[in-house]
């Protein structure tokens, strides 16, 4: 007998990226009409394949877009001071509204410092304490690109937070603390789970949202799962055949949940998407 399986609605990064990257290239050219052409700078010091990989698609998104870019790269003996005076020069560039040093930076550079020196106007990853505090107090200012990029997937399905509990595994200040301060902004009843918790699956259970940001396979498993939960995943990992996958085990979660999102092509694209929208808005707000 074939037993009739429910499967999750998947939420497909690359279509929702193209459709909002639409809509940036046309704020852009609009922009671009009155002179000013959006530009963001980013700085790699170092050569982490996998940073070099995150950097070039991050100026290809900005090519796409039809932005100015700047790919700056140096070695990874630049001398911190070196690189506080770069972000000086471009926190003073008006052909640049954006500004972002690729981490991880070295360890004799003091990523606080680098993050603190670039202007709040141009925070255009939201790590600056400024921008942190923005988002806490529900003021204006930027917010970091992945867990942004996770609430515009929510609201491409129409998916009303408020009275629902979301379950953040993860409390790193780029996903995990941002994710909550954004899905708190929007009602949900928000627990933030982490490496010290016990009996996950007792929270996850409780979950009508997931969002998984550990950096470890397999956190999620279709046990841990409410049937027609949300569930993103913003997990980056290689399994046993070196093949990306995230921190939820896709193909048993599918089975329970009511949407997910895939690795590759999920959270990935997206959070170049939103990093491309706030340096269109540093440039809208520049114009201004
Ligand atoms: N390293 C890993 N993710 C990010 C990111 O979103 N921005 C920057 N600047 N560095 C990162």
């Amino acid at each position: 007998m074939i037993t009739n399986t429910p499967t999750a609605h998947i939420i497909d990064g690359i279509a929702l990226s193209q459709k909002l990257r639409t809509d940036i290239t046309a704020r852009a050219s609009a922009l671009k009409a009155r002179g000013i052409t959006p530009g963001l700078a980013v700085i790699l010091v170092g050569e982490n394949p996998a940073s070099q990989v995150y950097v070039r698609n991050k100026v290809k998104g900005c090519q796409d877009c039809g932005f100015h870019s700047v790919l700056e790269k140096f070695d990874a003996t630049m001398a911190e001071a070196e690189l506080l005076a770069r972000i000086e020069a471009l926190n003073n560039d008006p052909a640049i509204h954006g500004i972002l040093v690729q981490l991880p930076v070295p360890k004799h550079i003091d990523a606080n410092k680098v993050i603190e020196a670039i202007s709040p106007l141009k925070d255009v990853d939201g790590f600056h304490i400024a921008s942190a505090g923005a988002l806490m107090t529900g003021m204006p200012g930027f917010w970091p690109c992945t867990p942004y990029g996770c609430m515009k997937m929510l609201e491409s399905i129409g998916y009303d937070l408020k009275g629902k509990h979301a379950v953040v595994i993860g409390r790193s200040n780029i996903v995990g603390k941002p994710m909550a301060l954004m899905l708190l902004q929007k009602n949900a009843t928000v627990t933030i789970c982490h490496s010290a918790t016990k009996d996950l699956k007792a929270f996850t259970l409780q979950a009508d949202v997931i969002v998984a940001a550990v950096g470890k396979r397999d956190v999620v498993t279709a046990d841990m799962v409410k049937p027609g939960a949300v569930v993103l995943d913003v997990g980056m990992n290689r399994n046993d055949e070196g093949k990306l996958c995230g921190d939820v085990d896709f193909e048993g979660v599918r089975q329970v949940a009511g949407y997910i999102t895939p690795v590759p092509g999920g959270v990935g694209p997206m959070t170049i998407t939103m990093l491309l929208m706030n340096t269109l808005e540093a440039a809208e707000r520049a114009a201004i």
